[in-house]
């Protein structure tokens, strides 16, 4: 068993979490200051989002220059001491590695610019025009063609995200070298590991159009294990949108050598039409939501390793998108934490989710801060959608709802700053904080507290094998852990109306694990579920 197996991870989105110094924006002090709060909450790890140099067109994904830190989250003397202070409480800090990209601002990218002849021309990706155009049709995932030109040689460029995101071409063996040496300086402060950025665009191959799983992927992979995750006992997650049970196996099969574990997107592309883009969205059909999920937890078991998780930076928050903010809020919250954190695999807690934080409701395109939403907002309108449409999408869809300050307190600008936030704090902050969660013990925190010690205390969870139940059941759903004779249930309905199932076949129930509501007994053969409830329980 190694440490990631059953740690639960903590995302911390940098710009959002804590300000220390009132200029609006969070900062390393500021996480240094919160640490004994996610001590309390339990967790093992904090993956944290870029700190980097950046001239934040992408909030710190586009990074120039790997080995500063931006002066808005502080010094590098502040990050050694966030690493040291976190693990003096057990707490390992994973750093987000964005490899597939720099920022157009990285000195790579500004020699490379210079003209063909630079030594740094071959570290990204340059093509002549086509017919006096574009070289292909890629397409960046934030609107628009993939190619920028670059005036001064009169090539392209390549990226698969904004203009000012160029990619590396990792074809290119001295990029490679750069970005293990790079690695190597970071792991050798101690860190926990890294969280890959788009990890599995980094083989792509421009000419064909092929974008992720590119043919020398996993070489790539295994080549960055040797070179420096090799003999560290560090975890990575690789974040991979095209991933299958099949791939993830490549990735995290441990005698390949290449990741921990990835994020996979299944369960979240489910929400999109079939090959459009995020923004084509469709209704989530819950049965087939189970299905996904218990296809990853059957299919990737000792030969490989899951990660777990409702939402990040770049999602709307679970208890918006699929549970109920308003009336049961509370409720609906413990449900996902519950039936996330019973399944096997490694958990991640978005910051604000263990206080069950909402999506932010914006009324005018003016409010928007994310490069994803503005780029799609402009575009579509020019194609003739509507504005309120556009709004509609972004309320639901956008990643400014996940990147709104955390609410600490019920104070003006939720204890997150004294002065105007760079993202204004969330009306709701006056109810839903830190500080009430706290003191309340029934609190949607408490939960997450209880789940997280769970992992620790019961190998069932980390090794058990699932088994899902009710498969057709349009709402409940429900699944059974099996592990050296010890059988536990798990069951939520994801609706907020009241359902009865019978589950005669489980044997009988016995102790009480976790639950949303007060709940004494439970017959399996007539269960009675209120909006949104959830519960585990010990079988005989
Ligand atoms: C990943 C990040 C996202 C970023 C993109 C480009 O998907 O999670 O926030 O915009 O990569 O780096
Ligand atoms: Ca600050």
């Amino acid at each position: 068993m190694k440490w990631w197996q059953n740690a639960v991870v903590y995302q911390i989105y940098p710009r959002s979490f804590q300000d220390s110094n009132g200029d609006g924006i969070g900062d390393i002090q500021g996480i240094i200051s919160r640490l004994d709060y996610l001590q309390e909450l339990g967790i093992d790890a904090v993956w944290l989002s870029p700190v980097y140099a950046s001239p934040n067109d992408d909030n710190g994904y586009d990074i120039s220059n790997y080995q500063a830190i931006h002066p808005d989250y502080g010094t590098m003397a502040d990050m050694d001491e966030l690493i040291e202070k976190a693990r003096d409480r057990n707490i390992r800090i994973v750093m987000d590695l964005v490899v597939n990209h720099t920022s157009d601002e990285h000195q790579w990218f500004i020699e490379a610019k210079k003209g063909k002849d630079s030594p740094y021309r071959d570290y990204y990706i340059w093509r002549d025009p086509v017919a006096g155009g574009v070289p292909n049709n890629l397409t960046s995932a934030f609107s628009g063609s993939a190619w920028t030109l670059d005036e001064n040689s009169g090539q392209y460029y390549l990226h698969l995200f904004s203009s000012k995101q160029p990619d590396l071409n990792w074809e290119n063996e001295q990029v490679r070298r750069e970005v293990y040496d790079m690695m190597n300086f970071w792991l050798d402060k101690g860190i926990g590991g890294f969280r890959m950025d788009v990890i599995d665009l980094i083989g792509k191959v421009p000419d064909k159009e092929i974008t992720a799983d590119g043919p020398k992927l996993h070489d790539y992979i295994q080549e960055m294990h040797q070179e420096t995750l090799k003999g560290r006992d560090v975890m990575t997650v690789g974040e991979t949108w095209s991933a299958t049970p099949e791939t993830a196996r490549l990735y995290s099969h441990p005698d390949r050598e290449e990741l921990s574990m990835i994020f996979q997107f299944e369960h979240i592309l489910l929400e999109e039409e079939p090959d459009k883009s995020k923004w084509d969205i469709k209704d989530l059909d819950l049965v087939e939501w189970k299905k996904v999920l218990t296809k990853w937890q059957v299919e990737l078991t000792a030969d490989g390793w899951n990660s777990l998780f409702w939402n990040n930076h770049d999602t709307p928050r679970v208890v918006s998108r699929w549970g109920n903010d308003t009336t049961y809020r509370k409720e609906s919250a413990k449900l996902f934490a519950i039936l996330l954190h019973h399944m096997r695999g490694t958990p991640y807690i978005f910051q604000g989710e263990e206080i069950g934080m909402t999506n932010r409701v914006i009324q005018s395109v003016d409010e928007v801060d994310d490069i994803e939403s503005r780029n799609m907002y402009y575009e579509r309108l020019e194609k003739g959608y509507s504005e309120e449409e556009l709004l509609h999408l972004i309320n639901v869809r956008g990643r400014d709802n996940a990147r709104t300050p955390i609410q600490w307190d019920d104070s003006k600008h939720a204890g997150f700053t004294e002065e105007t936030p760079w993202l204004p704090v969330q009306p709701n902050h006056v109810e839903v904080n830190v500080k009430q969660a706290l003191e309340d013990k029934e609190s949607v925190f408490y939960t997450y507290q209880k789940l997280i010690r769970l992992r620790k205390e019961n190998p069932i969870l980390v090794r058990g094998d699932f088994k899902l139940l009710l498969p057709a059941h349009p709402t409940v759903f429900a699944y059974e852990r099996q592990f050296e004779g010890e059988r536990w249930l798990v069951c939520g309905n994801i609706s907020s109306e009241p359902q009865e199932i019978s589950l005669s076949e489980s044997g009988e129930a016995d102790v009480m694990i976790v639950s949303n509501y007060s709940r004494a007994a439970v017959d399996l053969k007539a269960i009675q579920l209120k909006p949104y409830e959830a519960f585990s329980i010990k079988l005989k």
